[in-house]
């Protein structure tokens, strides 16, 4: 390519002769001069101008040819980077070349992967072939045995025993209820003519010691270090899944569905198992009793574990039990209903709109007042955790509230309130004595000990409909009432 530019290069030079000739003046003739020296002359004229010329066409060859170097040393250099970019791009070449090879690899190696595949999606083609021929097979078993059972069927009972059948269940179902109350009160009567025994000899002790001048009346020592009786735990989930069924979440519901009479059911909250509850009816509605005091017969100082599950008689003292509260009231929207009454029979009571916490909270409460005639100590105890003389979960730094105030209770630091505190049954003398009762006050006020104290809990309408009337408990009713 290079010799080829540098012909055309010198063939322009050449071309270019006559134009730099014709630039020059033209060679002029001498007027005057004889023609024969003058063509002497001439020729030497001619010699001079051709000479003249020759020098000129010379010089500008050699302009020429100095300026085409240039130009040809700025080619050769375009020519250089030219060269140096065409190296790159072979190198570059050769590299995308290289990947081009690993790529054929890795594309052997794919479809090497994707014949596998087939493999595998044709295997698991033919099982889901079986599994859907399996599953024809089962079909016409299964309809098989429908056929089988229509024809049952039509030898099994009418309507009519259908309903026989029924009715001797639910028969069956509420004599077994019937039978557990009475069991239930046998044991209260038994424990309640220990209790009077005990009271007898207290009374003996009394006389024969002469220590009358003690107005301060605890429940006699027996009891107080006595462990309560644990209540009927959870029963075990019925084999007869209809009549689970057809079991009230609460007495509320009991209530509605017309049950009247006070007294222990079974009921199932929802996402429970069963367990007995004592209900309260009265006229307007039913409530489940989670808490009832009245004659210190039964020990409230008890441990965590009794406090979880239940203690005392239905029909005497009890309390009903964390775990049960926590799932009556598990739905929402459940009313806690405090009923009070002092030693001049006076009766109070206050209403919250109630939730608990489960077990991982360690029931932690939550409280918003609703009604009633009682100072509200309770208002602000949202949040507060469940404590027993073995699990402090009070808020107080150095002090055990339940081991200091006795039972169970969502203590602060301590707080104004504990419907299981100590069961005294007159006035006890000392402050410190009183402030260990059932304490229900508000902050700054004189403790005092209760003598009668219902806890229950009602479903509430999730509207925030208050109902101030205030009820009066079956607790201040008489037990024989309850049979
Ligand atoms: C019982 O609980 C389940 C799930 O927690 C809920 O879907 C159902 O509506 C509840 N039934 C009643 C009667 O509250
Ligand atoms: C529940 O009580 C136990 C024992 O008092 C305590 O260790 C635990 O931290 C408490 N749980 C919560 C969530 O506070
Ligand atoms: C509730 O308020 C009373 C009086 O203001 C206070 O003494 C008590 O500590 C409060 N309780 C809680 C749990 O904050
Ligand atoms: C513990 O009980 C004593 C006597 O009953 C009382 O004086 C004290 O204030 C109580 N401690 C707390 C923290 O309430």
């Amino acid at each position: 390519m290079r010799p080829a530019l540098i012909a055309v290069l010198f063939v322009l030079s050449v071309a270019c002769v006559p134009a730099l000739c014709s630039r020059e003046e033209p060679p002029v003739l001498q007027p005057g001069a004889p023609a024969e020296t003058r063509s002497r002359f001439a020729a030497l004229d001619d010699v001079r101008l051709l000479a003249n010329g020759l020098l000129q066409l010379g010089q500008s060859l050699r302009e020429f040819v100095q300026r085409t170097k240039g130009q040809i040393n700025d080619i050769l250099q375009k020519l250089n980077i030219f060269d140096r970019s065409f190296y790159q791009l072979t190198v570059l070449a050769s590299e995308i070349k290289e990947e081009e090879e690993e790529l054929k690899k890795t594309t052997v190696v794919l479809k090497a992967n994707n014949e596998e595949i087939k493999g595998l999606s044709v295997e698991i083609n033919s099982k889901v072939d079986d599994i859907l021929q399996e599953k024809i097979r089962l079909q016409n078993k299964v309809e098989g045995l429908e056929k089988k059972l229509s024809g049952l069927l039509q030898g099994l009972p009418t309507s009519e025993q259908v309903a026989e059948i029924n009715g001797l269940r639910t028969l069956i179902h509420s004599q077994e209820q019937s039978i557990t109350e009475l069991l239930q009160a046998v044991r209260d009567q038994s424990d309640q003519i220990n209790h009077q025994r005990m009271k007898i000899k207290n009374l003996e002790e009394k006389f024969t010691v002469n220590t009358l001048a003690q107005e301060t009346v605890e429940r006699s020592p027996d009891i107080i270090n006595v462990e309560a009786p644990t209540l009927i735990p959870f029963l075990p989930p019925s084999s007869n899944s209809n009549a689970e069924m057809n079991l009230s979440p609460d007495c509320t519901e009991l209530f509605n569905r017309g049950e009247r009479v006070s007294g222990v059911y079974t009921i199932r909250p929802n996402g429970s198992e069963p367990f007995m509850a004592f209900c309260d009816m009265n006229t307007d509605h039913g409530v489940t009793v989670i808490q009832r005091r009245r004659d210190g017969y039964v020990n409230f100082d008890q441990t965590w574990e009794k406090y979880e599950n239940g203690f005392g008689h239905f029909q005497g003292e009890f309390w009903l039990g964390l775990r049960k509260i926590h799932s009556l009231v598990a739905r929402g929207y459940s009313v806690l209903h405090i009923q009070l009454e002092d030693w001049k029979q006076s009766k109070h009571f206050i209403k919250y709109r109630f939730y608990l916490d489960g077990p991982e909270s360690n029931y932690t409460i939550h409280l918003t007042h609703l009604s009633g005639d009682l100072p509200d100590p309770m208002g602000n105890h949202t949040g507060m955790m469940f404590s027993t003389k073995d699990r402090d979960n009070d808020n107080h730094r150095d002090v055990n509230c339940a081991h200091n105030y006795t039972g169970g209770w969502w203590f602060n630091a301590c707080g104004d309130t504990n419907l299981n505190g100590r069961y005294f049954h007159m006035r006890p003398k000392g402050r410190s004595e009183r402030r260990r009762g059932i304490q229900w006050k508000s902050a700054g006020k004189a403790s005092y000990s209760f003598k009668l104290s219902q806890i229950s809990v009602h479903a509430g309408a999730p509207p925030s409909s208050t109902s101030a009337a205030p009820d009066t408990g079956v607790f201040l009713r008489s037990s024989t009432n309850i049979l």
